[in-house]
């Protein structure tokens, strides 16, 4: 296990990411980046946890705070990018509307790739990891079809940059199943019974932390992960 590290988690202040915020900041530096008013995010942070507004609905403007947020906290090096941010838009059938194409594209594709690119330098100087938050939903699924495509265009893009920076930063996508969160809700979309199957926020954290540990890609954490008993992925960072 590595000392005490530099984290950055996009989309830390639910889900997911919060759950993941929550192991690792007792831990180490997190620095997390949301779309909510700084007043708004700190109350659901662990103590400790450094916060920057940054809606990633604007890409460029997010990637330019999000490095400065590492200027004013002195970081010069970064262990951990995790990507983590993601929205979606449910549709009954069809293709979502030309705004939330835009969104979903926005938040879940273009922000990554700009931060990656961004962050880049900080990364190197640490020989850090960078990881994409997927989904299985990558391989094309209706109900978010403009969702799908964001994610496997994530999982091309981490294929690539993971040959580009060989040696230099590990890069690695790892892809969610269906999780018990809010984003469902948000997205407009009523799994129904369905939702008993889906697998806890902090299970599916908790297996995301060791598959970052492990630096392994690409990755599916899902139920059939969680009934193999996390398996290779009981690591911590
Ligand atoms: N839940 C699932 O079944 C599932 C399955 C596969 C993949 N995933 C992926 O897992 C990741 C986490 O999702 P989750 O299930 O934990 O959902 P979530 O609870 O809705 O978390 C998504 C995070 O992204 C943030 N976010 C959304 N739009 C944003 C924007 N414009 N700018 C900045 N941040 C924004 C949200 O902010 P707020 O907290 O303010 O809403 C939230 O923190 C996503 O990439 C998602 O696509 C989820």
């Amino acid at each position: 296990m590595a000392g005490r590290l530099r984290i950055v988690i996009t989309g830390g202040t639910s889900g997911i990411g919060l759950e993941l915020v929550r192991r690792l900041a007792p831990r180490h530096d997190v620095l997390v980046a949301g779309r909510r008013a700084e007043a708004d995010a700190l109350p659901a942070l662990p103590a400790g946890v450094r916060y920057v507004c940054a809606p990633l609905t604007d890409p460029e403007g997010a990637t330019v705070t999000i490095a400065e947020a590492l200027l004013r906290a002195g970081w010069v090096k970064l262990d951990n990018l995790v990507l983590n941010a993601g929205t979606g838009f449910a549709v009954a059938d069809g293709i979502e509307t030309p705004q939330q194409v835009r969104e979903t594209l926005a938040v879940n594709l273009t922000s990554s790739v700009l931060l990656a690119r961004a962050l880049f330098p900080w990364l190197e100087k640490a020989g850090g990891t960078l990881s994409f938050v997927g989904s299985v939903a990558h391989r094309g699924q209706g109900l978010f079809p403009a969702y799908a495509a964001s994610k496997a265009g994530l999982h091309g893009f981490a294929r690539a940059l993971k040959a580009e920076w060989a040696g230099r930063v590990a890069v690695q996508v790892i892809h969610p199943g269906p999780t018990r969160t809010d984003m469902h809700e948000k997205a407009g979309h009523d799994p129904g019974r369905m939702r008993a199957l889906f697998l806890p926020a902090d299970r599916v954290a908790a297996m995301m932390e060791g598959a970052i540990a492990a630096r392994r890609s690409p990755v599916t954490v899902s139920f059939g992960r969680h009934l193999a008993g996390g398996a290779l992925w009981s690591g911590r960072l």
